[in-house]
């Protein structure tokens, strides 16, 4: 589908990364703001799917100007490569768009012996962002948005701290839910840090969008999730609004996909917010630095 570009001079010197842009929520985001001639860099898993995530951004939107960076984002070190070489290659950081996702129906551990799915889906957001906050704090104003799910699903967080990797009792659907929760304790703990700066931290809920998400699901996933194939959207107007509006720069906000704004915040415990941010540094190693 051709999305008609109008481009618009506050975003054309306005610099967006995100992660997951090759697919599903990240890509419609990432044209979406491509769109209004936005530099544009996605992050991909490897050369070929970074160039052919760019092609589409510059086919469907017109737009030249995208980039890829390549990274593993289950890995650290891979996470650490990228936002290094992000820095060396531009200069300002304005939106970073937290995306990535993957489903991982049985327990399986990275390289670096952490639990996959919350690697990829929960501490891969952590990490980067951490690591990228002195660009996003220097470009200011700045947002970091996180990709979070239907509002009614977001009510009753709950998050085993004994147990952030489901090392007992594991199951995709828990392991999934789990680091939905994290991510959203993770936005609203990254908001009280960023308080009284010129970076922002929102939260928000895509709508139903054409995704590989469940490409590798079990039968029944997939019978269930093509039901809803006639609503998916391949176009994220909440993302692009959560990146771009002027009214969206809130911090500690959740918007869902019909940019209203939700009252979430106030079902997320600090204090296991708190906790959970300690936890993320120790496995990430932020804690010792
Ligand atoms: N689609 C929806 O309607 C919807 C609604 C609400 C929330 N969400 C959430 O949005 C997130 C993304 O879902 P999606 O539907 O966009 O899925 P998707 O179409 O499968 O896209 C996932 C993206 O993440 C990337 N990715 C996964 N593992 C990676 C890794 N180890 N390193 C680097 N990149 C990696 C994928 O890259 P590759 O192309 O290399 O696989 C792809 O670009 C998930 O957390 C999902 O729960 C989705």
């Amino acid at each position: 589908m051709k999305t008609r570009t109008t481009t618009s001079p506050a975003h054309q010197h306005q610099v967006f990364l995100i992660s997951g842009g090759t697919s599903g929520v990240g890509q419609a985001l990432a044209t979406g703001v491509a769109a209004l001639g936005a530099k544009v860099v996605i992050i991909s898993r490897t050369t070929e799917s970074g160039q052919q995530g760019v092609a589409h951004i510059a086919q469907v939107t017109g737009n030249d100007r995208a980039e890829f960076l390549v990274a593993d984002l289950s890995l650290q070190a891979s996470i650490r490569s990228a936002a290094e070489e992000f820095k060396r290659r531009f200069d300002s950081l304005h939106v970073l768009a937290n995306v990535a996702g993957a489903l991982f129906f049985d327990k399986q551990l990275t390289a670096e012996g952490i639990d996959q799915s919350l690697a990829v889906n929960y501490l891969s957001h952590f990490y980067l962002t951490n690591q990228l906050l002195d660009v996003l704090q220097a470009s200011g104003p700045a947002r970091v948005l996180t990709v979070g799910g239907a509002p009614r699903f977001l009510r009753q967080p709950v998050v085993d701290l004994q147990d952030l990797q489901l090392a007992h009792n594991y199951s995709g659907m828990r392991a999934t839910s789990q680091a939905m929760f994290a991510r959203l304790y993770f936005a609203f703990a990254l908001a009280r840090r960023l308080h009284g700066t010129r970076v922002t931290s929102v939260a928000f809920h895509p709508g139903l969008i054409s995704s590989r998400l469940v490409q590798g699901a079990p039968w029944w996933l997939k019978l269930l999730t093509s039901v809803l194939k006639p609503w998916e959207k391949t176009t994220c107007e909440s993302g692009v609004y959560v990146a771009t509006a002027p009214a969206a720069a809130g911090n500690g906000v959740f918007f869902d996909e019909q940019k209203r704004l939700v009252a979430l915040n106030d079902q997320y415990d600090p204090a296991i917010g708190e906790k959970l941010w300690q936890l993320s540094e120790a496995l990430t190693g932020l804690a010792s630095r």
